[in-house]
This record gives structure tokens, C-alpha cells and sequence, in this order.
């Protein structure tokens, strides 16, 4: 079993998405089972809320439900349980190294980091400037690689 956390600010614009997405892409590669995939946020506005109006309309646009998520804070224990923590943005990273032990900082990387074509870039915060086309698509393809990445590393091309 691979741990996977995704982590924006709010958890309730990105992360979502993200969590959503991976999760799709993850049964579309039948490596859904061995995957445990959850996300986060470093702020606590929003804990226990649904994600924003506009992420719900925007995955249910490309037949994605992530309606029945309900965002939470990071807690210390998730740098332990999970094997690898994706940050939407440079300042979530920086946060995400802040709040954990330094034995757990190797876990810690850009969402993006294993897209080719987007490697290093941010997923911009859309909260307060729209965009959710864009993020959409943006962490559609992010999602889809990182889950071909882990298919290929740890399941092997043959697994299904
Ligand atoms: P997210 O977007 O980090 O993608 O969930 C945000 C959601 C809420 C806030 C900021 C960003 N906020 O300031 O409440």
C-alpha cells in the first residue's frame, strides 16, 4: 500500500481536485487498491466543509463527483503515515517542510514533480481569481502522471 496526501491551503479548492483526479486516473490504471489517497489543508477555515461551489461544478463538468469530500487540517501524524505528500504551491511546500520532522522532509515534493511538462510549476491558488478551467486541466495531467510514475515504479507495467 502507497500513501498518498495531497495538500493546498484551503482543502477546498485544489486538493480536492487532486485527490479526485488521482483517484480516477488510479482506477483507470487498476492500481486503485493499492493506493490509499487522501488530502489536506494547512489552514483550518474550512475544516469539515465540502469543496468550493466552483471545484464541485468543475469536476462534475468532466464527470467527476468530489462532492462528498470534506476538508481537513494537516495533523503531525500524516508525515508519518503517508509515503508521499504533494504540495499545490511553493508556499504550501514551504509550510509542509516548517511543520514536519526533519526525517520526513524527503517525502515532501511539488505536485507537479513528476509531469515532464509541467515539472516545478504551481498549481495557482483560484480562490480568490477563478481559473478552475485551468487548474482543472492542470492537475488533470499532473494526476495522470504521477499515477503512471507510481504504476511504473512500485506495481510494474504489467500489474492490472
Ligand atoms: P485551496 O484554495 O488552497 O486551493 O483550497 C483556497 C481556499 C480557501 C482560502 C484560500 C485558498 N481561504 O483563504 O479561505
Amino acid at each position: 500500500m502507497i500513501r498518498l496526501l495531497f495538500v493546498c491551503l484551503g482543502n477546498i479548492c485544489r486538493s480536492p481536485l487532486a485527490e479526485g483526479l488521482v483517484k480516477h486516473h488510479a482506477e483507470k490504471q487498476g492500481i486503485l487498491d493499492r493506493l490509499e489517497i487522501d488530502s489536506a489543508g494547512t489552514g483550518a477555515w474550512h475544516i469539515g466543509n465540502p469543496p468550493d461551489q466552483r471545484s464541485i461544478a468543475v469536476a462534475k463538468k468532466h464527470g467527476l463527483d468530489i462532492s462528498g469530500q470534506r476538508a481537513r487540517k494537516i495533523k503531525v501524524e500524516d508525515f508519518d503515515l503517508y509515503d508521499y505528500l504533494f504540495a499545490m504551491d511553493n508556499s504550501n511546500l514551504n509550510d509542509l517542510i516548517s511543520l514536519s520532522p526533519h526525517e520526513h522532509h524527503g517525502k515532501i515534493r511539488l505536485f507537479t514533480h513528476y509531469d515532464d511538462s509541467q515539472k516545478g510549476q504551481e498549481v495557482p491558488d483560484p480562490y480568490y481569481n477563478d481559473g478552475f478551467d485551468g487548474v482543472y486541466a492542470m492537475v488533470d495531467h499532473a494526476a495522470e502522471q504521477l499515477i503512471l510514475h507510481l504504476k511504473e515504479t512500485h506495481f510494474g507495467d504489467g500489474y492490472t
